[in-house]
């Protein structure tokens, strides 16, 4: 099943940016998964993903949604399951380049390795988006009232901005 096909990625003004940047995720980790895009390239893009737009949900829109999901739902698991993942996706992504293996030699990574991990991480990342684009988001897009959408979609673009920079600038360095 491609998540491209079955995902509509259309919602309020609240979640619409988030969105478009899922559209983009799931284009290149089903492309990776079939073989259509380089591992460079889609681990660059994890990378981006994790520093960009995981830090966007967790500093803009889950802050809004906590307390309106405490108030309707009187819980809010729905939202500490999907921090739970941005978690794991990391740590993979974290030991994307160290060795699992005892018996190496060294501590570095196969490049088979590599290709396995990674598609660990595609499968993982495409069901964490599948998640919230059917569930989380739908929720945000229910609770989060009219007049604060606008507000939502603002802060999201300047953070977007803001992290966008701060990524280039990081990797400027390393470089
Ligand atoms: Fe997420
Ligand atoms: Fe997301």
């Amino acid at each position: 099943m491609s998540l491209m096909d079955n995902l509509r990625f259309k919602g309020s003004n609240a979640t619409q940016m988030l969105r478009d940047q899922h559209k983009i995720t799931v284009g290149i980790s089903e492309g990776f998964i079939a073989n259509e895009v380089k591992v460079g390239d889609f681990v660059g893009h994890v990378d981006y993903t994790i520093s960009v737009h995981f830090k966007l949900e967790e500093d803009v829109l889950f802050p809004v949604l906590s307390p309106l999901l405490r108030q309707y739902l009187e819980f809010e698991e729905p939202i500490r399951i999907i921090r739970g993942e941005h978690v794991s996706i990391k740590s993979l992504y974290n030991t994307l380049y160290r060795s699992t293996s005892f018996e190496a030699e060294d501590s570095s990574t196969t490049s088979e390795e590599i290709l396995n991990k990674s598609g660990l991480i595609a499968k993982t990342l495409l069901q964490h988006i599948f998640k919230e684009e059917n569930g989380l988001f739908g929720m945000a897009d229910l609770y989060i009232p009219e007049q604060q959408r606008e507000k939502i979609q603002s802060d999201l673009e300047k953070k977007n901005e803001e992290y966008h920079r701060a990524y280039v600038s990081a990797h400027a360095r390393v470089k």
